[in-house]
């Protein structure tokens, strides 16, 4: 029995989880950079409809998977499969989405890092009267140096794997909770502060003016990738999460407001970021590093500005932290189905992640040459296969096995929407999501 059984004690404790998974990197990092790499408005259009026809019903299928099942989620694949009496081999998928959470935690916890990183220099006052070419320059220099990012990955991955030792404390639900609103705060001010700068119109423009000449099947695909990737769906983690839900909450309800909080997250950092972009003069496709660089610049215009990136950095953390111990959740609850307890679990698991996570901390330097696939190095090749190929093929694998396989009473009981809301969300997910994911997948490949 999972020592984590009780965790949700309450319905906002779900909800509250739940979007302590989704708000994170995705929102705040990935979104800017891979917007601003595939023309603005268009991604922004595409990766919303995603959200709202893919994302949303893949999400309920996930948590339902789990809800219904109330194991690891390899078990309650296997065991919900032979209920129906379909093939027990559904719980391999359980295993691909623990494949798939490895690689993503690898590269997150070194992301994440940066932020520690970033953290620290802007409590030291490092960036107070810096121009915005010294804070390009100084971004560069950490990332040619290994050595201080190691230390940051190391870090982070120690917070989140004493959290996911414990079992999840009520500490860290708690901590969410009250500090949470203060990063939405923040965000709005900054945005408040984006509308002051000359780069605001052009910022607004890029995002929500979208040019469909710019719409490629890639660029189609790279938006699906991240519909799944910031709802954290795809990875059975929220499997995970969902086998601890209560037994009287509306699913569609929670996952509904989850997925709304995420969009409203990425838009107002995106329009903070890119406002500062063109106020810069910057290029909007400048890659992973863009807001480490542009929210310094922006935050160093402000009064008091060291102070509030320093809240900022802080608050970034703590989202990323929720996120990675959802990424961590899937993989110890594996391992634990094979007997090992909830601690070694975690120690192996930490020291593989971290061992991997070196290979995308030299790519900046060392590794910068070794290019393992089509051109890319580990830290690219590691931040758009997992997400853009094996998010989407689980996704298709969980909402093809909650809509044709898994035992409809047992699906509709763990919806909670009543049977009209049931046959709706089937409809949707049968005749929209499946076939989409599978088109979207099949025309980004080739
Ligand atoms: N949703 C998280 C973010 O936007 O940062 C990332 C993530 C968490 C992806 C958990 C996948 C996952 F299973
Ligand atoms: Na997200």
């Amino acid at each position: 029995m999972n020592e984590t059984l009780e965790r949700w004690t309450t319905r906002r404790a779900f909800i509250l989880a739940v979007t302590g998974a989704a708000v994170g990197l995705g929102n705040i990092w990935r979104f800017p950079y891979i917007a601003g790499e595939n023309g603005g408005a268009v991604f922004l259009l595409l990766y919303v409809t995603f959200v709202l026809l893919l994302g949303l019903p893949v999400m309920m299928a996930e948590i339902m998977i789990g809800r219904a099942g109330r194991r690891s989620p390899m078990q309650s694949l296997g065991h919900l499969a032979a209920l129906a009496g379909g093939s027990r081999h559904w719980r391999w998928l359980g295993l691909f989405g623990a494949f798939t959470v490895f690689c993503i935690l690898s590269f997150y916890s070194v992301v994440s890092g940066w932020s520690i990183e970033f953290l620290v220099a802007s409590v030291n006052g490092n960036f107070v009267g810096a121009s915005p070419a010294e804070i390009g320059a100084g971004f560069e220099a950490f990332l040619a140096d290994p050595g201080r990012m190691t230390l940051n990955h190391t870090f982070f991955l120690f917070m989140t794997m004493s959290v996911v030792a414990a079992g999840v404390a009520k500490g860290l639900e708690k901590l969410n909770n009250l500090l949470m609103p203060l990063l939405y705060l923040l965000l709005l001010m900054l945005a408040g502060y984006a509308a002051t700068t000359d780069g605001f119109g052009q910022a607004l423009a890029w995002l929500f003016m979208p040019d469909v000449a710019a719409v490629t099947p890639l660029v189609v695909l790279h938006a699906m990738g991240h519909a799944f990737f910031t709802l954290a769906v795809g990875a059975c983690a929220l499997m995970a999460y969902g086998a601890y839900m209560p037994d009287h909450q509306s699913l569609p309800r929670a996952a509904g407001a989850v997925a709304l909080l995420d969009i409203g997250v990425a838009l107002l950092a995106g329009i903070a970021i890119f406002s500062v972009v063109f106020a810069q003069g910057m290029d909007p496709g400048e890659g992973p590093g863009l807001m480490f660089v542009t929210l310094p610049i922006a935050f160093a215009e402000l009064p008091w500005g060291a102070l509030w990136l320093s809240v900022f950095f802080l608050l970034l953390l703590l989202a990323t932290w929720t996120s990675s111990i959802n990424l961590a959740e899937p993989m110890v609850a594996t391992l634990q189905g094979i007997g090992l307890k909830r601690g070694p679990a975690t120690a192996v698991i930490a020291v593989a992640v971290w061992l991997v996570g070196l290979l995308s901390v030299f790519s900046f330097s060392t590794l910068a040459e070794w290019r393992p696939l089509a051109g890319m190095n580990f830290f690219d090749l590691v931040t758009t296969v997992p997400t853009e190929i094996f998010l989407p093929v689980g996704g298709l694998a969980i909402a093809i096995f909650a809509a044709w396989v898994m035992p409809a009473q047992s699906a509709l009981r763990a919806l909670d929407a009543g049977p009209a809301g049931f046959r709706a969300w089937r409809v949707l997910v049968r005749w929209v999501s499946i076939p989409l994911t599978l088109v979207v997948l099949v025309a980004g490949l080739w």
